[in-house]
């Protein structure tokens, strides 16, 4: 049976294509046949929502992987109906420190995981604006280091200690913690600076001469002009670091003949590897990038404040200082400690949907073509911590960046990336992952494959490939994502 995969445009400005991709089949009476988790369920955006639909998570626990047996059982057996079997509910395998690591080692990672859990205050440094007051709140899904979970602790934060901020209307309880970004000026420009939620006016740990307003963010989202982006994970990214610069030129020509057939190209981003648009280098520069960006606090590598007004400045500056002295480690070193000590993901070998299935939607990953983007496997390199050093990194991943059309296309530029340029995910931990895509707009696997197809996509032949599998097939594929 062949499906053709149809994408609706129907929002060519702002968001390009939603997902209201059409499955057509030629049996009747099986067409639409998806039954997916509640979000693919739930009513497709309006256009004046800008590509930045609030979906609710998925359903906690999916038949398929509830009932998954513990031993290899024959593949699940397909009657029509494919769907994405949902986030794992096994134990999340992430979270912990990496293998071999020494004692020492081993305590910075501590040190370094409660630095990323600390919340910050005014006089610590938070704000004037910012998006959230903790690392962890935007990074705590399956475990601490990850993504967005079921409760976005933006609403909350919204009016913590007295805050006067209204939530923007691409915030929700039950949606992903997202940043945002307004596309154009009053001018009419690009614009494409990051933009923070909300400001420290009215709290009680603010001084009261200090007042800033938020952006109108309902006027803009009405106005289709803004953009939204949602966290990624930070698990296993220590290995991701020391993946040498050469190993990402060589995934340029990696599979050059069959990549060549599929019209897939892929770019180096300034040897960035981390970030939606692999926009940075190395793990101490996002750190410092983030809590520059989301949370208002300077430091050596970001010595000015996102927003600086001297009414509000309480504390010195910059905001996160090593102590002189070089005795204590400063909050930056500590918790870029976390990032690079913090163990890959442990994908299941048998749930969802069984052992058999799982390596059957393993070798269709390959032979569909998801591969020439989503590399299964580099090598870090000559590292000086021995736990990263020579080890293999099963990320799926090539960390190059790739034209992935006009339905995912954002208007930002970063380094070489485009605006329709996005850095191949790393799938790994993909089981326990939420929300998927850069502005979080669906939780369903099969809608994220789809959203892959859109004018000028470099992964078009290949979703074509995607969609001519037969529904068992289909099935085995969408298990092993979600074993990752
Ligand atoms: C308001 C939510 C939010 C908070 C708070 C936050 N992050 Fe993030 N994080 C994001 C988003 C969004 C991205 C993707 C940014 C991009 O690529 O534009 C991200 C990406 C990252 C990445 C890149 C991961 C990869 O593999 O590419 C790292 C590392 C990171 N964050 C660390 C931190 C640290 C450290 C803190 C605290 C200082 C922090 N984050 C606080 C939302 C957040
Ligand atoms: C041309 C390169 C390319 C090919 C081919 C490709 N992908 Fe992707 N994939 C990407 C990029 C780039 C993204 C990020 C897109 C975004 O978020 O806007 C992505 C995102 C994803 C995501 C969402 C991950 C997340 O956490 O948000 C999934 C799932 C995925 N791909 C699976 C697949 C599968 C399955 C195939 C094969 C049918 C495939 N991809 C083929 C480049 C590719």
């Amino acid at each position: 049976m062949k499906k053709l995969v149809i994408p609706v445009c129907l929002l060519a400005l702002l968001s390009g294509c939603e997902s209201v991709n059409t499955w057509l089949s030629a049996v009747p009476g099986v067409a639409g046949n998806r039954a997916d988790t509640s979000a693919a369920a739930a009513p497709v955006a309006p256009p004046a929502s800008g590509g930045v639909a609030a979906v609710a998570p998925a359903a906690a626990a999916t038949p398929a992987s509830a009932a998954a047996p513990r031993n290899p059982a024959p593949p699940t057996p397909v009657t029509g109906i494919v769907r994405d079997p949902g986030p794992r509910t096994t134990p999340a395998g992430a979270g912990g420190p990496l293998a071999g690591l020494d004692r020492d080692q081993v305590a910075a990672f501590n040190e370094g995981r409660a630095a990323f859990l600390k919340e910050y205050n005014i006089k610590a440094g938070l704000g004037p604006a910012m998006d959230l007051d903790h690392c962890a709140g935007c990074h705590y899904q399956p475990a601490v280091g990850g993504t967005s979970g079921s409760v976005n602790p933006q609403i909350s934060f919204a009016t913590k200690l007295g805050a006067a901020n209204t939530v923007p209307p691409f915030i929700s309880r039950s949606g992903p913690a997202r940043v945002a970004r307004f596309v154009r000026k009053p001018d009419g420009s690009l614009d494409g600076a990051s933009r923070s939620l909300f400001t420290v006016t009215g709290r009680s740990d603010a001084p009261s001469a200090c007042k800033i307003a938020q952006p109108d963010f309902h006027k803009e989202f009405a106005a289709n002009n803004i953009v939204t982006r949602i966290g990624l994970p930070v698990f296993g990214d220590g290995l991701i670091e020391q993946i040498p610069n050469q190993a990402l030129a060589e995934n340029l020509t990696r599979n050059a003949p069959r990549k060549a057939d599929m019209g897939i190209r892929g770019k180096i981003n300034n040897f960035g590897r981390f970030g939606w648009k692999s926009q940075l280098t190395s793990l101490s520069l996002f750190a410092a990038n983030a809590y520059n960006v989301t949370m208002g606090l300077s430091s050596d590598l970001f010595p000015q404040e996102a927003s600086d007004l001297a009414e509000c400045r309480v504390a010195g500056t910059p905001n996160l200082v090593a102590d002189p002295k070089g005795k204590r480690r400063g909050e930056l070193e500590k918790v870029t400690s976390f990032l690079r000590f913090l163990a890959p993901p442990v994908p299941s070998t048998d749930t969802p949907g069984g052992t058999a299935s799982i390596v059957s939607g393993r070798a269709l990953f390959v032979s569909v073509g998801c591969d020439l983007c989503h590399v299964p496997q580099l090598r870090t390199g000559q590292a000086q911590v021995a736990a990263l050093r020579d080890k293999p990194v099963d990320l799926y991943s090539d960390l190059l960046i790739h034209n992935m059309g006009s339905g995912l296309m954002d208007y930002v530029s970063q380094g070489a990336a485009g605006w329709q340029d996005w850095r191949t995910t790393p799938l790994w931990g993909l089981g326990q992952r939420l929300f998927l895509l850069h502005d979080g707009r669906t939780t369903d696997v099969r809608e994220a494959i789809l959203a892959h197809r859109s004018p000028g996509s470099e992964a078009n032949a290949v979703i074509d490939k995607y969609g001519e599998l037969p529904p068992a097939q289909e099935q085995d594929l969408l298990n092993f994502l979600r074993s990752l």
